[in-house]
């Protein structure tokens, strides 16, 4: 969602900003905007549409000269894409200016305060009333205003500030949205992201909830909202700003794909000691695991997912009753969550404000919290009590893939690691895990080489309106993801279903050459995925099947096979996702799509 990058320092501000909102275009926008101080006055320019429309419109930041500025890409959530309502945002004198990330909640009751004042608004959006807020406290002291807003307004924001007469001084303040700092030799950064500033500095400090930052040229302070200093230790960060960046590939995404057997195995390597399964930062003793009555996973989208096919893995292998809930529903149902209980958020970019918000409940309610999450020192790995990292680094297509395929892996040794803790499985047996996890990397690599084929199969189904996606237990978990990648890459309608609630209803609308995708790695439900495929069959549909090496004989049925190599039962998610990862990404392709930046999604949904 919207993305935020300011400096103040001894370079040009503009071209700084825009190289910046370009390294967060992954998190979804609709238009773009900056506010650079010129030495006399905060000028501004912003648009709707893509930042190139920016780029042009300031000839590059030309336009707009000035060492300080601040710039914001905006994902539309009060108020529809538009010039108008393109961030910065600004008082009616035009002298105080701010970008914004988040959604204020009483912007409504501010706004109709400040009009009985005499306020003239501009825009739709929630944040003029900031900005319009804080020219209703500025008396010259801006740390003073701020932290005026920051008891008057509710909800989340993470906010750049400029005040035209504090030209060498930059504000930031955040609750509940990512915000990061950055320092180099050159000038110092507030940013979304790391990827924004990672051309010029690794200094980065990460900023809490309800922290103000000031900025100018030489360094940074922080303080509380009680305007008390705050000492923070900065972080190295050590992956390359070429993490970040296409590396010859089409699309993030094309490349991201590629990057999952190195992934699975950053994250897989560092957590086998000796043959056994090493999770130090677990936080769990044996005893409290032993004691566990039920384990509830919350997560969103992909990482949704992984919490499904983790239920029927840790379910089966270690007895324990896993709950798996979408976050936007968990928070507001009321969960009977007992002290003892463990509570597993997943998530990618660790500020999803749902998962966040079912993490702090579950907290609240005295479970102990562990993190699955891909972003270091994000809100989520930083409130967790525990955090499991998946090593997959920087993610920037909006789609996942291998942030997916990493928190797989990290809850595959969760469950061997409770089953075995539990008794529920021998050394042994939790050994012969071990070793098929071992293989994964390199099975992961061989299922590239099925790139060609999907994008022949893929080419047919350019014009598809509806796909339909089955299988049974693990292989219904992976056709909710295969469903899910094809729908946000390419926008064809698409459902999974598990394969024998078919009849309930949807064998409705198979009609004839309907695409069913069926996925079949489950050895003893193998047989009954057959029938429901022979059910669609009859009635017109096409069939491509996802199974293991070695079912041959469903070439009697489908019409079109893609096979995995071997692997245990509990594991085929990992290898049965990469070709249907293919055939999402290459539809998407045949179409036109935007497939790194797919219309309407963000990559990290930092409001509910
Ligand atoms: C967005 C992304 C999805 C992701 C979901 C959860 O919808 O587009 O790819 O699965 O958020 O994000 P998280 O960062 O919490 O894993």
């Amino acid at each position: 969602m919207c993305g935020i990058v300011g400096y103040i320092g001894k370079k040009q501000a503009a071209p700084i900003i825009l190289d910046g909102l370009a390294k967060l275009e992954y998190r979804g926008y609709d238009s773009a905007g900056m506010a650079i101080f010129d030495g006399e006055s905060i000028k501004m320019m912003k648009s709707a549409g893509r930042l190139q429309a920016l780029v042009d419109l300031s000839h590059g930041g030309d336009l707009l000269p000035g060492t300080a500025g601040i710039g914001h890409t905006r994902w539309a959530t009060h108020g529809k894409p538009s010039d108008l309502n393109a961030h910065p945002h600004f008082n009616t004198r035009g002298t105080i200016s701010i970008v914004h990330n988040g959604i204020i909640e009483n912007y409504q009751a501010l706004k109709l305060m400040l009009e009985a004042k005499g306020y003239v608004f501009q825009s739709e959006t929630d944040t003029e009333v900031v900005a319009q807020l804080l020219d209703f406290y500025y008396r010259g002291n801006p740390m003073e205003a701020v932290t005026k807003v920051m008891h008057r307004v509710e909800g989340s924001y993470a906010l750049g500030i400029m005040f035209s007469d504090h030209p060498d001084e930059i504000y930031a303040v955040r609750k509940s949205s990512p915000l990061i700092v950055g320092q180099s030799e050159e000038g110092c950064f507030i940013a979304s992201d790391v990827p924004a500033i990672l051309k010029y500095t690794r200094t980065v400090f990460y900023t809490d909830d309800q922290e103000i930052v000031k900025l100018t040229a030489d360094g940074i302070e922080f303080f509380t909202v009680d305007e008390e200093k705050i000492e923070k230790e900065a972080v190295t960060i050590e992956w390359d700003a070429n993490a970040a960046e296409k590396g010859g590939y089409e699309h993030f995404l094309l490349k991201e794909i590629y990057e999952q057997p190195e992934t699975v195995d950053k994250t897989l390597s560092p957590r086998l000691k000796d043959g056994r399964i090493v999770i130090e930062e677990l936080g769990l003793t044996d005893e409290e695991i032993k004691a566990l009555r039920k384990i509830y996973i919350v997560a969103c989208g992909s990482a949704y997912h992984v919490g499904i096919t983790s239920k029927y893995i840790i379910e089966e292998m270690a007895r324990i009753p896993v709950e798996v809930d979408v976050a936007s529903e968990f928070r507001y149902r009321n969960p009977i969550l007992m002290e003892g209980d463990l509570v597993i958020v997943i998530s990618q970019s660790g500020e999803t404000a749902d998962t966040l918000e079912g993490l702090r409940i579950s907290k609240r309610l005295g479970c102990k919290v562990l993190g699955i999450v891909n972003v270091v020192g994000s809100s989520i790995a930083r409130e967790a009590d525990n955090v499991m990292y998946t090593w997959a680094g920087p993610e920037i297509s909006v789609a996942t893939t291998k942030a997916y395929s990493a928190q797989l892996i990290n809850m595959y040794l969760l469950a061997i690691k409770l089953a075995t803790v539990r008794g529920a499985i021998s050394d042994a047996k939790a050994a012969a895990f071990i070793k098929e996890l071992n293989k994964l990397p390199e099975q992961i690599e061989l299922l590239m080489g099925c790139k060609e084929r999907m994008q022949k199969f893929a080419n047919r189904y350019v014009g598809a309106q509806d796909i339909y996606f089955i299988g049974r237990g693990i292989d219904y978990a992976i056709s909710l993801e295969g469903s899910l990648k094809l729908k946000e890459l390419s926008y064809v309608h698409s459902e999974a279903y598990p394969a024998g609630e078919l009849k309930h209803g949807p064998i409705s609308l198979i009609d004839k050459g309907t695409l069913v995708v069926a996925v079949l790695t489950q050895e003893e439900l193998y047989q009954k995925t057959i029938s429901n495929i022979v059910e669609v069959k009859s009635r017109g549909a096409f069939v491509m099947a996802v199974t293991t090496v070695g079912n041959e004989e469903i070439e009697k049925v489908a019409d079109y096979v893609v096979y995995i190599p071997q692997t245990d039962k509990f594991f085929t998610d990992s290898l049965a996702i990469v070709p249907l990862q293919f055939f999402s990404y290459y539809v998407a392709v045949g179409k036109g799509c935007d497939v790194d930046k797919p219309r309407n999604l963000a990559k990290s949904v930092t409001v509910e």
